[in-house]
């Protein structure tokens, strides 16, 4: 059983239909309808809608520019497209140790993890509770480091009262199918400095600015590429899904919290079940809720006796050979990756639902 759902409102599907029957199916004004919507409403600023979040982080990985033979520190804990960027850009991913309270990457690892050849941090918002984005930007000055938030699990979190997409000068985030909001699959990338921005909207289209270039006597677009881009963009049938479930993001964000509240509440005072340490200077978007389990195995065996959908969503990515050895020095991640278990937020979860789930789990293992 999956811990997630992909949600899809109705207007999306009336808008999809629209957008089909209009022909006008690419890169196009529904894309900025989106960004805009998302900017709104979630206070991101200088969204650029893409076609996923790894193309987001290359993305910003280019405007930092991080180049062979530079390294770049990340957490374990994440899924593998936090460190495939890093080295679609040929440099090498370093990887930090994290809190074991709350499964995030640790400043004290960073600091200890920084060389020569450092140029930048990638913080992943694991599980969407977001890093300690003060001392983490702290220490970037300190070292003069970029950072990038690889906020794929956490829309709508926040940081001391800050919407995550308004803090550093690039965050990453992720429409794929079982993320809060999905375009089928999509990206977005938010970037504080005019320039970059300016340069991103180039790059994710082949190096070409769609609005300023205009067609010539042959009825071809006037480009006069001169940098290397992709085709990353965000096409207007993925936008269309994206503006219908934009419209519902905060009821829906409200039936995720309010099932999240009910396990910190529930799952309180359990031998053997730890709960995180979340603090209360930050909103977690509550993709998931974690935890740690003593004992995984027989806590696994007893969920799905009584069918209660759980997952480990992600373990630690250092051990693919891609990424070199599982580096063992990384205590924390060594025990939170045989402890570390998550339970559904999906908001098509009934409450009553979840209330039994809490029950039965209260019942032991
Ligand atoms: C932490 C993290 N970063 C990046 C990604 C990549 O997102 P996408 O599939 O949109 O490229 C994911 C995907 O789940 C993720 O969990």
């Amino acid at each position: 059983m999956a811990i997630f759902k992909p949600y899809i409102s109705s207007e999306s599907i009336k808008l999809v239909n629209s957008t089909l029957k209009s022909g006008h199916i690419n890169e196009g004004k529904n894309v900025e309808v989106f960004e805009n919507l998302i900017s709104k409403e979630l206070k991101i600023r200088n969204a650029l809608a893409l076609n996923s979040c790894t193309s987001a982080l290359h993305m910003a990985l280019l405007s930092c520019n991080i180049k062979e033979g530079d390294e770049v520190i990340l957490p374990a804990q994440t899924f593998v497209a936090t460190g495939t960027a890093i080295l679609m850009c040929k440099a090498k991913p370093v990887f930090a140790d994290i809190n074991i309270g709350d499964g995030n990457i640790s400043v004290n690892s960073i600091e200890k993890k920084i060389s020569k050849k450092t140029k930048a941090i990638i913080v992943v918002h694991w599980g969407g509770y977001p890093c300690d984005m003060d001392e983490i930007n702290e220490l970037s000055n300190k070292y003069n480091l970029k950072v990038i938030e690889d906020a794929a699990h956490a829309l709508g979190a926040t940081y001391k009262n800050r919407p995550i997409g308004n803090i550093s000068n690039f965050t990453c985030f992720s429409f794929q199918a079982i993320k809060h909001i999905t375009t089928g699959d999509g990206g977005l990338i938010s970037l504080k400095n005019s320039v970059d921005y300016k340069r991103c909207k180039k790059l994710r289209w082949f190096g070409i600015d769609r609005k300023k270039t205009k067609f010539n006597d042959l009825n071809v677009r006037n480009s006069e590429i001169s940098e290397l881009g992709y085709k990353y963009h965000m096409n207007n049938i993925s936008a269309a899904i994206g503006i219908g479930n934009l419209k519902q993001f905060k009821k829906i964000q409200k039936k995720r919290e309010k099932i999240a509240m009910l396990y910190k509440e529930g799952l309180k005072d359990i031998d053997g079940l730890l709960q995180l340490n979340y603090k209360k200077n930050r909103i977690s978007s509550w993709w998931m809720y974690n935890f740690r389990v003593i004992e995984r195995g027989k806590f696994i065996k007893m969920l799905k006796k009584n069918k209660i959908p759980y997952s480990a969503v992600n373990t630690r990515i250092d051990k693919n050979p891609l990424f070199g050895t599982e580096d063992k020095s990384l205590l924390n991640q060594n025990i939170f990756d045989k402890q570390q278990i998550s339970l559904s937020t999906d908001p098509s979860l009934k409450i009553q639902v979840v209330k039994n789930y809490i029950k039965i789990i209260r019942g032991g293992w």
